[in-house]
């Protein structure tokens, strides 16, 4: 299979000031929900990491609102047991497999924990991108095996892929009125999923700029010290 070279995205939050794209992380946060997490576990962002700032900044409301709607294993209680409870914001997205076994047992290899996937690719949410674009049919002197798919972004594979292609146009339903193309809704949950590993990127950035600041101010008032203190020495 042929390496794709990867499609490079003007994301808000490139370069040394960047901040991410609030509505395009609730959008992308949607997807993940809707679609990916039938198959992949987040399991190192919690729910109350979606209220926090630099994220998609839901209200405690919202958040509470979306813990409840999944159910974890909980226990043991009292007398022994374990049970099931709503989800709260303490708690970490739950996985949709019991084990990795069962994650590997229906497409023959097991769907990644997406929680740092976009820090642990090249290219980041680029990779995300382009993979979830980069469904093509195989070229003739490709052998696609049964339940592969093909995809040449997808290197690790050789183009052949477990993950059938999961996005097409209209499956998410977006309430705030950007179209729900397959393109838009891949650039929205690689973004999303480049927060779930970055999410102090922000407040990284934010750092650089003041120290920046800092640096130039210190600059000048050392500056005009010097010329003080040595303004009589000639
Ligand atoms: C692999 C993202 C939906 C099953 C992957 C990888 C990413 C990814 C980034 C890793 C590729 C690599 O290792 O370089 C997503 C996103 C989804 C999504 C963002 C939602 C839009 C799904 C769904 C399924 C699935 C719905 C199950 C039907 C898999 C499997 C793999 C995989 C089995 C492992 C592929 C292999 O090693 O051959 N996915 N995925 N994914 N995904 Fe998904």
């Amino acid at each position: 299979g042929a390496e794709a070279p990867l499609k490079h995205v003007a994301w808000s939050f490139n370069g040394p000031f960047g901040t991410y794209d609030r509505d395009a992380l609730r959008r992308g946060y949607k997807v993940y929900k809707e679609v990916c997490s039938t198959c992949h576990a987040m399991s190192m962002v919690h729910f109350r990491n979606l209220a926090e700032k630099g994220g998609p900044e839901f209200t405690a409301a919202e958040v509470k609102a979306i813990a409840a709607g999944y159910k974890v294993q909980d226990g043991p209680d009292s007398s022994g047991e374990m049970f099931e409870r709503p989800a709260e914001g303490k708690d970490p997205f739950p996985s949709p497999y019991p084990n990795d076994e069962a994650a590997a047992a229906s497409l023959g290899a097991a769907p990644p924990d997406l929680s740092l996937i976009a820090k642990a690719r090249e290219g980041g949410a680029d990779y995300i991108y382009s993979l979830l674009n980069g469904y093509e049919e195989a070229p003739a002197n490709v052998h696609v095996p049964a339940g592969g798919n093909y995809n040449p972004v997808f290197v690790a594979g050789s183009g052949i892929i477990a993950m059938p292609k999961p996005l097409s146009d209209g499956q998410v339903d977006y309430t705030d009125g950007t179209p729900n193309t397959a393109e838009q809704m891949s650039k929205d949950v690689a973004q999303f999923l480049m927060w779930a590993a970055e999410p102090k990127l922000e407040q990284r950035h934010r750092l650089g700029l003041q120290v920046v600041l800092y640096l130039i101010a210190l600059t000048g008032i050392l500056y005009f010290a010097t010329r003080k203190i040595w303004a009589d020495q000639h």
